[in-house]
């Protein structure tokens, strides 16, 4: 993997998805599993979800960095057409939904927690000196555990489409990783202050890509699936094994513990996890306090009509 980065050939090159030559004809050609289904809907919703995720960030510390405003403004655009393709192969593989639907209903149910987790991210910061490294190494994880993840995806689907569609996006996936691996190791290097406190949030504070907008359920059934054979231990742990190359983090546990504490949970129920796959509770359900248009403002046609 080249791990050099250059955040001014990465703000020349950024670009919207190529998907150019993807046999999309060919999508319900070939099965789906209901567990690759499952996957492809978790993965949608959290790509589809950087905006908010963006917005935690704006409004910290390390945002005073121009550097990382830079990449931010081109990392979100990428991660945009990441949602939006994943969504295309669903449709057609001859499943319906509307995307800005779906999406707004992901956010709206998140209700009041979303506000509160921006404020406390914000003040965190503020008191939080070395936030920026706990951040990146983070972000690192992230986007090392999504492309690992994407990886398994194409392994364990054996889909040809899905195959070329997600190699496109692991591309992308390795350039965030690199600029967030290269970043956090800056931080980290020389700084035992820092060292500390990344590690200790890490341990403590730290949760999988996803979790907290889907379920600890959820987030087990897609490890479960994804990574409960030997291959997919190997590669959480060798994931780890990377991440704990960052200064002050060796031997560090993060995604091999995850499984293992899915596992644990599968072990005392045996149909945690499977059940949301074989159940295929994929939708979305529409938030159940306020419609979409009261969060958003957004008028519904009928109103746009007649005012
Ligand atoms: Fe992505
Ligand atoms: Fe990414």
């Amino acid at each position: 993997m080249d791990m050099s980065f250059s955040i001014e050939r990465y703000k020349e090159e950024s670009r919207k998805l190529d998907i150019a030559g993807i046999e999309w004809d060919e999508v319900a050609s070939h099965p789906l599993s209901k567990g690759d289904l499952f996957c492809l809907h978790y993965m949608m919703d959290i790509e589809n979800h950087v905006p908010l995720y963006l917005s935690h960030l704006l409004v910290t510390r390390a945002c005073m960095d121009p550097i990382l405003t830079a990449f931010l403004a081109c990392w979100n655009y990428e991660e945009l057409w990441h949602g939006e393709n994943i969504g295309r192969l669903l449709n057609l593989f001859g499943i319906e939904f509307d995307t800005q639907d779906r999406i707004a209903n992901v956010r709206a149910n998140l209700g009041l927690k979303n506000s509160v987790s921006v404020i406390s991210t914000m003040a965190g910061s503020w008191m939080l000196k070395d936030f920026s490294a706990v951040y990146l190494s983070i972000g690192a994880i992230n986007e090392l555990s999504t492309l690992t993840g994407y990886g398994a995806l194409i392994r364990k689907s054996g889909h040809p489409v899905l195959k070329d569609l997600l190699s496109r996006i692991i591309k992308d996936e390795r350039r965030h990783f690199a600029f967030y691996f290269n970043s956090a190791k800056e931080w980290l290097s020389g700084n035992e202050r820092a060292q500390r406190v990344d590690r200790w949030m890490l341990d403590r504070v730290w949760v999988p890509v996803g979790q907290g907008v889907k379920t600890q359920e959820e987030v087990d059934a897609l490890a479960l699936y994804l990574f409960d054979d030997e291959q997919g231990e190997e590669e959480l742990l060798e994931l780890d094994a990377k991440i704990g190359k960052l200064p002050g983090l060796a031997g560090i546990k993060l995604m091999s513990k995850a499984l293992y504490g899915a596992r644990e949970r599968a072990r005392r129920d045996p149909h945690w996890g499977w059940r949301i796959i074989e159940r295929e509770q994929w939708a979305i359900a529409p938030p159940r306090k306020s419609p979409i248009g009261h969060l958003t403002g957004r008028r519904t046609e009928v109103e746009a009509a007649t005012s």
